[in-house]
């Protein structure tokens, strides 16, 4: 009796050795994704860009849903609060243009030297607050290429101080432009709010930063920034977004105060530039903030980063479509062509294979539904590999379209942007150029 029950318990030990991997493999194997061919959005694109002839790698951007997100923004937005348009998320003259005329503000927030040049000529009517701080070098560069204009290159430009060393230098820029009868240069203070991406981090160093360029008339304080994208990422278990971003406020309640202490009867608030804010955060902000004006850009066109629940009543408005130019069944690796039949019957996401044109961008396929990368193939710019079960309906001319991780940088990647409207492409609008190494 004690032998056999012994025997039917080995037995039921190796039976669960054989099937427990085979169920969990079971449980690992990919199911088929695919769900046929464009829907009718993403297929009235795709005939807008063959109606245009745009056959190549395009951005996309669906100005109706950019007009949407607008209008959300305007609802969001504290009534005692402006809106800064941050011009690196929407690196296009013609489409801050729009976001301008939409929103009435003035205010954007630039973050690289060939951009203020850009900015600074195209729309003279501008405020720009620098983003990050620029090395001296790129401030004189600015200054020495900079064509006299409409623009008020001292009236209309902020420049970024981050540290102690960095009101020196700009104070020394200001002194050898002063002598030249250059009007002052105006200083916004970066304060770590939480971040922990650099910028000023006592009341004390900023009272002293304050002092200093109150009592010199080459320089003129303009105010604070403080960026807190963490806070939206901040899990629960933490506080979450809202202690976060209550901490954010208070360093920065402080910073103003000390303001107040220093200037005295030069204080005055509607006067200074008091930042704060990102996409991420905005929406959270109300009245009682310490600051008066909000920066936000890539919610306006919601890359997949920006996929956030503080975010979540945007919609996506920017795509990047490219053609289909291979088709073929399978999926072929160079050396292991023997197991193409094993790839599929483990992966029916790898019954089909497309090569498109370009690739590699910071971006997730979204139309049509089901297309995956081959990790083994790799990436490429010029071709690269995406695969797909039988289920998924694409041909050799069709697009397929990805949503960019990013608006920044990837949104300069293809030239001008189509802008799509009502099943056409209505405009094109060309993006920043990054600048040229030649002499300024
Ligand atoms: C200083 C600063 N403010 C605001 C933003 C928010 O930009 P966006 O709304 O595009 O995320 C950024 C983004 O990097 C930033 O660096």
């Amino acid at each position: 009796m004690a032998d056999r029950e012994v025997n039917w318990k080995r037995r039921a030990l190796l039976a669960g050795c054989v099937v427990a991997p085979i169920a969990i493999g079971a449980a690992k194997k990919p199911r088929d994704h695919g769900r046929g061919g464009h829907d009718d959005y993403f297929g009235g694109i795709q005939q807008a860009l063959r109606e245009a002839g745009l056959m190549q790698p395009t951005l996309v951007i669906d100005r109706a849903r950019l007009d949407a997100n607008i209008e959300r923004l305007k609802s969001h937005l504290p009534s005692s609060m402006a809106y800064r348009i941050v011009a690196k998320s929407l690196p296009s003259v013609e489409l801050i243009r729009r976001i301008r005329e939409a929103t009435g503000t003035d205010r954007l927030m630039v973050f690289h030297q060939p951009h203020l040049d850009i900015l600074s000529a195209a729309m003279p009517d501008s405020r720009l607050l620098l983003g990050k701080p620029m090395p001296v070098g790129a401030v004189d560069r600015f200054f020495t290429g900079h064509q006299p204009g409409a623009f008020d290159v001292s009236a209309q430009i902020e420049w970024l101080v981050d540290t102690p060393q960095r009101v020196r230098d700009y104070r020394e820029i200001a002194a050898a432009r002063a002598a030249q009868g250059a009007g002052p240069m105006q200083l916004n203070i970066e304060l770590d709010v939480g971040l922990h991406r650099g910028g000023f981090t006592s009341t004390r160093d900023v009272a002293e930063a304050i002092q200093a360029m109150h009592s010199d008339p080459a320089v003129r304080f303009s105010g604070f920034m403080g960026y807190e994208a963490h806070a939206s990422k901040m899990p629960e278990l933490m506080g979450g977004p809202e202690a976060a971003l209550a901490d954010a406020m208070a360093f920065y309640s402080d910073c103003v105060s000390t303001a107040r202490e220093v200037l005295g009867s030069a204080f005055d608030e509607d006067v200074l530039t008091l930042n704060m804010g990102g996409s991420s955060t905005y929406e959270l902000y109300d009245d009682s903030a310490p600051c008066n004006e909000l920066a936000m850009g890539s919610g306006l066109v919601k890359p997949t980063d920006f996929d956030t629940s503080t975010l979540a009543d945007h919609q996506p408005a920017s795509f990047i479509a490219t053609p289909v130019l291979k088709q073929l069944d399978g999926v072929r690796l160079p050396g292991l062509e023997g197991l193409s039949g094993l790839f599929q019957a483990w992966d029916p996401n790898q019954q089909q294979t497309f090569f498109i044109y370009g690739g590699y961008w910071h971006a997730d396929t979204v139309s049509p539904p089901g297309l995956q990368r081959n990790a083994i193939w790799g990436h490429s710019t010029n071709q690269e590999m995406v695969n797909g079960s039988d289920a998924v309906k694409l041909a050799v001319g069709d697009h397929i379209f990805l949503r960019p991780h990013q608006s920044e940088f990837v949104f300069l990647q293809f030239g001008d942007i189509a802008v799509h409207e009502g099943g056409r492409i209505v405009d094109t609008w060309p993006v920043f150029q990054q600048g040229s190494t030649g002499s300024a």
